[in-house]
């Protein structure tokens, strides 16, 4: 089986893909927009070395998730997965918010007929396709979608002042942008139960206990503690990192004995890269790697 076979799941839709399901049912396909040129409403874009930095920025409405802001989300997203320049992705909001949840206003009267034709959270499938590792930088509010969207990052870090909860049922409805399912992975049902069932929010101390966040940085360092550690992930060799995560992604969907499997087949496959035998070679020789991501 070759490395590319191995590599490239099943469980992974191809970002072409996920790029047409999100113009159609988001209903605003006639725009274009470009990471490079910044040219988008509702989120700030820079490069940063071989980071790409995606700063959702709607700051009147907290960081309201309307159909606009996660149609450019998964541009830019896609965008910087693609870009072959960019080792890791950095996720933040404002000071105020990483992100509210979901558009109440725009979603408060639409029917389940539209609701449904629309396949509302059918855009978070593209957190299931990304392969550059992403880090979310949490500042303030992370509530219902943007608790959701925090949770589909690969690593989470928080500041001081964040809070996280999916208060979905104190607004008559319930997570649907994967809460309930990436929850009770982070925290476990019991705690997963309270906080879904109560709509209670938690602190970032909560939270990094529980397990949801990996770390706290103080309030104006945390998107620069993330951005440290995409720049270090992103100095690595990008196809080793990918397998990497994708190997610890498997843990969430398979039994023991499958991801066991899997990990030991992307495992072997990591020997079929130049990589591998540089990083094996330097180490023996006493200098650092360099990675050609071949
Ligand atoms: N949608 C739309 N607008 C929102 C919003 C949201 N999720 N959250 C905040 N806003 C808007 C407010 O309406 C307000 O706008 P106006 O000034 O035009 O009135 C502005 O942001 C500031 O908000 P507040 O005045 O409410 O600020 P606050 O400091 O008093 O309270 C808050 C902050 C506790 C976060 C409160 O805004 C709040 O509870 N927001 C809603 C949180 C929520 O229920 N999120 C889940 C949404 S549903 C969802 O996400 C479903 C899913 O699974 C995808």
């Amino acid at each position: 089986m070759s490395a590319a076979v191995v590599f490239e799941s099943g469980l992974r839709s191809s970002a072409g893909q996920l790029s047409r399901i999100v113009h159609r049912f988001v209903g605003l396909g006639g725009r274009r927009f470009s990471a490079a040129s910044n040219s988008y409403n509702n989120l700030q874009v820079e490069v940063r070395g071989s980071v790409g930095l995606v700063a959702i920025h709607r700051p009147a409405a907290l960081n309201a998730l309307n159909d606009e802001t996660t149609m450019e989300l998964a541009d830019a997203l896609q965008q910087y997965d693609r870009d072959s320049t960019i080792g890791a992705i950095v996720l933040t909001g404002t000071d105020r918010a990483f992100a509210a949840g979901a558009d109440i206003k725009e979603m408060a009267n639409r029917s389940f007929v539209q609701t449904r034709r629309r396949n509302a959270g059918a855009f978070m499938d593209l957190f299931l396709a990304l392969r550059s590792p992403v880090i979310a930088a949490v500042r303030g509010y992370a509530l219902g979608g943007g608790c959701e969207l925090a949770m589909a990052c690969d690593i989470v870090y928080a500041s001081e002042d964040a809070q996280f909860g999916l208060p979905e049922v104190q607004i008559g409805t319930i997570p649907g942008w994967g809460g309930t399912q990436r929850l009770l992975r982070a925290v476990g049902k019991a705690k997963a139960m309270e906080m879904i069932l109560s709509g209670r929010r938690i602190s970032a101390k909560e939270a990094e206990e529980w397990g949801l966040v990996s770390a706290i940085h103080a309030n104006d360092k945390v998107v620069a503690a993330a951005l440290e550690t995409a720049g270090k992930i992103a100095s690595l060799s990008q196809p080793i990192v990918q397998m990497a995560k994708a190997a610890v992604n498997a843990a969430e969907d398979m039994s023991l004995r499958n991801g066991i499997l899997y990990e030991r087949s992307l495992f072997q496959a990591t020997f079929a890269t130049q990589d591998q035998k540089e990083g094996m070679t330097a180490f023996v020789d006493k200098r650092d790697p360099k990675w050609t991501n071949a």
